[in-house]
C-alpha cells in the first residue's frame, strides 16, 4: 500500500479533537501554534499523510496530533473567508447534476473567497478549466491566494469581471455557475457563453431570488429547469444516545438548474393552417 509524503508547502488537516482543527501549509524550520503546545514542521515534513505528531514542550505537553491530507471539504470550512461561501453538501450536488468533471469548462461568478473555486477545481484537473468572476478585488485578492494554496493555478483564472455588464467572450463552455445576489440579470448574457446541452446553476439563499431565476431560465428557453434545497443532518453515534445532533445548519441555499437547447420552433406546427371558424350560433363560435 503506498502512502503520500508530505513536503514543504503542502496543506495538511492538522487534528486535534472534534472541534479544534486547522487547515495549515507546511514550511521548513516553521512552527503552529496553539493552546496545546507547538507543532514543529520539521517533524511533519517526510512522514507520510495520516502520521501522527505530538505538542512541544513534551514534558508539559505533548498532546497527539493527527496530519491528514485535507479533503474538499475540509478546504471549504477551514479556508480563509469573508463572503459567505458555500457548504460542502451543496458543491456535492453541483457537480453531479452539472455534470462537472475531469476536463470541464466553467465560467464562474462572484469567486468571494474562492471556496467554490477550489473544490470545482479539483474535479475539472488536470484538464479542464474554471474563469472566475468577481467585482469585488478584494475577494479576487483572497480566492487568489486560496487558489494558490490549495495548487490550483493552472486549472484556475481569477479576474475582475462583472457577468451581468461586461461581455466575457466565452464560447461552449460546459457549466455556468452563479453565486452572486442577482443571478436572474444574468441569464440571457451567460446563455450565449454556454456550449449546448451545458447547464447554468445558480446558487440562492432566498426563495425571492430563486422565482426569478426560474422566471428568467424559462424566458430564455432553457429546459430541466429544477430547483433542490439539501438539508444535511449529522448523526451523533454514542452508547444509547443515537440521535440526529441537536445543533444544525437549518439553511444553506437553494440550487436551481438548467440545461441549454437549441432555440428553433416545430417548423410544421409554424406552418399548420388555422382553422377556420365559420359559424357563430348564439356567441358560441363553431368550426368549419
Ligand atoms: C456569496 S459570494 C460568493 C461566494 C463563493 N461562491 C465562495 O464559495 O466563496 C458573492 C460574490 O459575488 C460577487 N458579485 C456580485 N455581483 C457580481 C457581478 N455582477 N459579477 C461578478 N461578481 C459579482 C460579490 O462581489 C461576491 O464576492
Amino acid at each position: 500500500m503506498s502512502s503520500e509524503v508530505i513536503k514543504e508547502n503542502d496543506l495538511i488537516f492538522l487534528i486535534l479533537d472534534q472541534k479544534r482543527r486547522w487547515l495549515v501549509q507546511v514550511r521548513s524550520g516553521g512552527t503552529f501554534h496553539t493552546h496545546r503546545g507547538i507543532i514543529e514542521f520539521n517533524e511533519i515534513i517526510g512522514k507520510n499523510f495520516g502520521s501522527v505528531v505530538f505538542s512541544k514542550p513534551f514534558e508539559t505537553q505533548g498532546y497527539k496530533f493527527f496530519v491528514l491530507k485535507p479533503l474538499p471539504s475540509d478546504y471549504i470550512l477551514h479556508m480563509s473567508r469573508k463572503t459567505q461561501i458555500i457548504y460542502p453538501e451543496d458543491t456535492g450536488l453541483i457537480l453531479v447534476y452539472s455534470g462537472i468533471g475531469p476536463g470541464s469548462v466553467i465560467v464562474e461568478a462572484g469567486c468571494g473567497s474562492g471556496a467554490l473555486t477550489c473544490i470545482l477545481g479539483n474535479f475539472v484537473s488536470p484538464n479542464g478549466h474554471i474563469y472566475s468572476y468577481d467585482i469585488n478585488e478584494k475577494s479576487i485578492k483572497r480566492a487568489k491566494l486560496n487558489v494558490k494554496k490549495a495548487e490550483l493555478e493552472d486549472v484556475v483564472t481569477i479576474q475582475y469581471g462583472d457577468i451581468l455588464n461586461d461581455d466575457l467572450q466565452h464560447k461552449n463552455v460546459d457549466v455556468v455557475v452563479l453565486d452572486m445576489a442577482t443571478p436572474w440579470n444574468a441569464i440571457e448574457k451567460i446563455k450565449n457563453y454556454l456550449k449546448y446541452s451545458g447547464t447554468v446553476v445558480s446558487f440562492s439563499p432566498t426563495i425571492e431570488q430563486v422565482k426569478k431565476t426560474v422566471s428568467a431560465m424559462k424566458s430564455q428557453n432553457f429546459i430541466e429547469v429544477n430547483t433542490y434545497e439539501l438539508i444535511k443532518r449529522k448523526i451523533q453515534v454514542k452508547e444509547n444516545a443515537t440521535r440526529p445532533e441537536v445543533r444544525m445548519i437549518g439553511h444553506t441555499g437553494y440550487l436551481t438548474f438548467g440545461r441549454k437547447i437549441e432555440d428553433i420552433k416545430n417548423p410544421y406546427r409554424e406552418q399548420k393552417p388555422k382553422a377556420k371558424e365559420v359559424i357563430n350560433m348564439n356567441g358560441m363560435p363553431l368550426r368549419g
